[in-house]
């Protein structure tokens, strides 16, 4: 059985993914609008990753004989000048979605919870692959600048990521 303490905390992550859902969605519908649409499939298998991440921890509540409690879902962005601008905005909300789950660990090693320890270690992983993957998109951007025959090749290069897994 969970604590209260590491339920609610954990309820809350539950919400900031799908927050992250919400957020990818509204930057797919950004490059939907641009016609970039390799980046647009991109942020659409993201949003559906964070919807997946979400769902893990969703069960994983269940699993631990608590109960999920669906608050209300804050409003994304919605505009932005430039695919930069929208990847620099990835990166740092990865980085704070990287310490939302370091807090959840420490909160875990306090309790002694060692099963939520080792169930939210699958995250600290995949926080790493995030924060690295998107990292890699800003450089590549900031390269490019203002060449929109680099901005097509890296459009090019977004359309080949697969559908999202969480195993
Ligand atoms: Fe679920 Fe992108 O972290």
């Amino acid at each position: 059985m969970l604590s209260v303490k590491m339920a609610a905390a954990l309820n809350d992550q539950v919400i900031a993914e799908l927050y992250s859902s919400y957020f990818y969605l509204s930057m797919n519908s950004y490059f939907e609008s641009v016609s970039l649409d390799g980046f647009a499939y991109w942020m659409r298998m993201q949003a559906q990753e964070e919807m997946l991440h979400g769902m893990k921890i969703y069960d994983y509540i269940h699993e631990r004989g608590g109960k999920v409690n669906l608050t209300a879902i804050e409003q994304p962005p919605a505009k932005w000048d430039s695919a930069l601008e929208v990847f620099k905005d990835v990166l740092a909300h990865e980085q704070k979605v990287t310490a939302l789950i370091n807090d959840l660990i420490n909160l875990a090693i306090d309790e002694r919870d060692h099963a939520a320890n080792a169930f939210l270690q699958w995250f600290v992983t995949e926080q790493v692959e995030e924060e690295a993957n998107v990292g890699a998109v800003v450089d590549k951007l900031k390269m490019i600048a203002s060449d929109t025959a680099g901005l097509f090749a890296i459009d090019q290069e977004m359309a080949k990521r697969l559908p999202p897994t969480v195993e």
